[in-house]
């Protein structure tokens, strides 16, 4: 894993977005794999600024989101789908149709869990791949467990992430319960990742990861495993 402390939130945003920029323009037809959450808003900024500037385009660009609640509408403003809109597809010239993320109202999520990890293949696998980290040492939401998941399924919110996305919500009741996350199997076929984490609260999280074992109770633990991931945190996040 390459560690890359940064100053401060600013910086993380600008070179995680300089990493990815330089992929878009190496290969502009890529594939993207997208987060959401408070930490890569900044990061996403940062594109839409290049874009702006006619620096990279996201023309031929297809992307794929980690997750989404379960079950939420894709207008709903709490939505993975609505953030993505709102944070980054509409002020980009990307084509909204090959934006995916997973559907939030699916009826059939074993088929359509399959079909999703399906579509990244035939897109030629993703390319890049955004990470945030939970508090918890989650990715996407595979939360500690006994066991993980490897491909895109249904599963259920710990405790301590509703709390956490409970920010977000009126009330925590608000919050969904379950979320369509793609897997484990799924993150780590992505031939890079950037995992981004700033501020104390995710100290915690960053130093188990890297000081831990491989283990299922931190799901981060496995990026470990991966041959080219690269850590983005500011010295909050790193030092504690
Ligand atoms: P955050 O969420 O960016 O809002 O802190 C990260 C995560 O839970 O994976």
């Amino acid at each position: 894993m390459k560690i890359i402390v940064c100053e401060n939130y600013a910086e993380m945003s600008a070179r995680a977005a300089e990493l990815i920029a330089e992929l878009v323009k190496a290969k502009p037809d890529c594939v993207l794999g997208l987060a959401t959450g408070s930490t890569p808003v900044g990061m996403y900024k940062e594109l839409i600024s290049k874009n702006e500037a006619g620096e990279i385009s996201f023309k031929d660009v297809t992307t794929y989101n980690l997750d989404e609640y379960y079950p939420i509408e894709p207008t709903h403003e709490q939505s993975y789908r609505y953030f993505m809109n709102v944070n980054l597809f509409d002020h980009i010239d990307i084509n909204k149709e090959k934006t995916f993320v997973p559907n939030g109202l699916t009826q059939n999520p074993e088929e359509e869990g399959a079909a999703y990890d399906a579509a990244i293949e035939a897109a030629g696998g993703v390319d890049l791949q955004v990470l945030g980290i939970g508090q918890n040492g989650h990715i996407a939401f595979n939360e500690p467990d006994d066991a993980l998941i490897a491909g895109t399924h249904i599963t259920s919110l710990t405790e301590d992430t509703i709390d956490a996305n409970s920010r977000f919500f009126a009330s925590r009741d608000d919050v969904p319960t379950r979320a369509f996350t793609m897997g484990i199997g799924s993150i780590m076929k992505a031939k890079k990742i950037i995992l981004l984490a700033n501020g104390k609260n995710k100290h915690a999280a960053i130093a188990k990861m890297l000081d831990d074992k491989i283990t299922t109770q931190c799901p981060a633990t496995i990026l470990k495993a991966h041959a080219d991931v690269y850590l983005f945190c500011d010295k909050d996040a790193y030092n504690g």
